[in-house]
Formats: C-alpha cells, sequence, structure tokens
C-alpha cells in the first residue's frame, strides 16, 4: 500500500520522505492556501522533494478552463499529477486528459456511483473522503470497500487512494479492504510509528542491559 502525505507544508514533507517510506503528497487548494507561496514554485518545490505522485488541484470549475489549468500544472513537473472535483465537467476533463496521459486524481468523492464515472473516465487515483463522511454520521470506509469491489469486478486501473483520513484505524482499514493508498495529514503519519507497549518495552531492555554492560563487555 502507497502512503501519500496530505499537505503542502515544506518542513513537514521532508521529514516525512526522510523516513524513506513516503510514496507521494496530495494537496488542496485548502492547504496550499496556508503556505503563503506562489502555487506553481510550490509544488515544484514539493515535486522536488518527493520522488512520487504530487497532487495539484485546478480552481477553475468550467471544463475548458479546468483542461488548460491542468495542461500547466502538469508541465511544472514530471511527478504532478492533476486533482480534479467530482463535478460533471471534472469529469469531462478527465476523459481529454487521460487521452493526453495526464495523470488525474479525482476529488471529493463521497458515493460510489460517481466513482465509476471517474474510472470510466479514465481517472489515475479516486479520492474517497472518508473522515468526511464519517463526520455526518456517514461510514467512509463503507464507500472504501464499495469503490474496491467495483474497480475490481471491471478491472479498472484507477486507484483508490483514501483521502480525509483521520485516525489509524483507517489506515488499517484501508489495507484490509485493499486500497491502493493512504493520505495522512502529518500529525497521523507521525501517530503511526507509536505504541505504548513499544516505548515501555524498549525502556526495559535498556535498563536491564545497562545493569550488566560493563560484565558483557569484558565477558
Ligand atoms: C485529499 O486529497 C484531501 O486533501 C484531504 O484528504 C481532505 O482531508 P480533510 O477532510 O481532513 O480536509
Amino acid at each position: 500500500m502507497k502512503f501519500f502525505l496530505d499537505t503542502a507544508n515544506i518542513d513537514e514533507i521532508r521529514k516525512a520522505a526522510d523516513i524513506g517510506i513516503l510514496d507521494g503528497v496530495t494537496t488542496n487548494p485548502s492547504l496550499v492556501a496556508k503556505e503563503k507561496k506562489p502555487f506553481e514554485e510550490l509544488v515544484y518545490e514539493i515535486c522536488e522533494i518527493v520522488n512520487g505522485p504530487v497532487s495539484a488541484e485546478v480552481v477553475s470549475t468550467e471544463f475548458e478552463a479546468m483542461v488548460e489549468d491542468a495542461r500547466k500544472l502538469a508541465a511544472v513537473h514530471e511527478h504532478v499529477v492533476v486533482k480534479i472535483p467530482l463535478i460533471r465537467d471534472g469529469i469531462k476533463a478527465v476523459t481529454v486528459l487521460s487521452k493526453e496521459e495526464i495523470r488525474t486524481n479525482v476529488s471529493l468523492c463521497f458515493s460510489p456511483m460517481p466513482a465509476l464515472l471517474a474510472a470510466k473516465a479514465g481517472a489515475t487515483y479516486i479520492s474517497p473522503f472518508v473522515g468526511r463522511l464519517d463526520d455526518i454520521s456517514h461510514d467512509g470506509m463503507e464507500l472504501i470497500q464499495q469503490i474496491v469491489l467495483i474497480y475490481e469486478n471491471y478491472g479498472y486501473p484507477t486507484e483508490v487512494l483514501v483521502a480525509s483520513t483521520r485516525n489509524p484505524q483507517h489506515v488499517i482499514d484501508a489495507a484490509l479492504m485493499g486500497a491502493d493508498v493512504v493520505t495522512l495529514p502529518y500529525k497521523l503519519f507521525d501517530a503511526l510509528f507509536n505504541h505504548p507497549l513499544t516505548d515501555k518495552g524498549l525502556k526495559a531492555f535498556l535498563a536491564d542491559w545497562e545493569k550488566v554492560k560493563d560484565v558483557l563487555a569484558s565477558a
């Protein structure tokens, strides 16, 4: 399963990339707005750090403008995947972009039907937002199960990218369901490494070693 970081923050991306298991990055206009840097420069900077797909979102909502924006973003760096909102014009734009071999990440997916449309249009990734569904008392992970099954039934190559993740259980469930990718805010990525029993166990091992280390060294 691929791990993407869901942020436009350079420090967070550097810290995660440094560990060596980061496969890509997703951004959205809200995340980019926080960074207060020129958009294309920021996207280029992220692409130079991460050796994998970097999603950058178009902000137009009309077909021709979306295609034009997408072409410009794709030209910024070979790592760019153009993020397109799951609206009618967005699907139409994806059909054109996929023929031009411009990779797309179809975003803001909240039900299986439009996920099927995105796959038919040739999307590279579909991004169902599980946390935002949970927030309104729906089962976000049930949507993942449905999309994975639909794509398997017809052999669509579109990858299921679990977005809007909120906790480690989302990541485990995504892996059990066979989702291709999870994208994680830095705080969640960081939390995946922690287990209190690991910390407790390591402390005990090192304390036991400390008690006898001089004897073992001279033996
Ligand atoms: C996905 O690509 C989005 O950027 C993101 O996961 C949205 O997450 P949020 O619901 O926490 O804003």
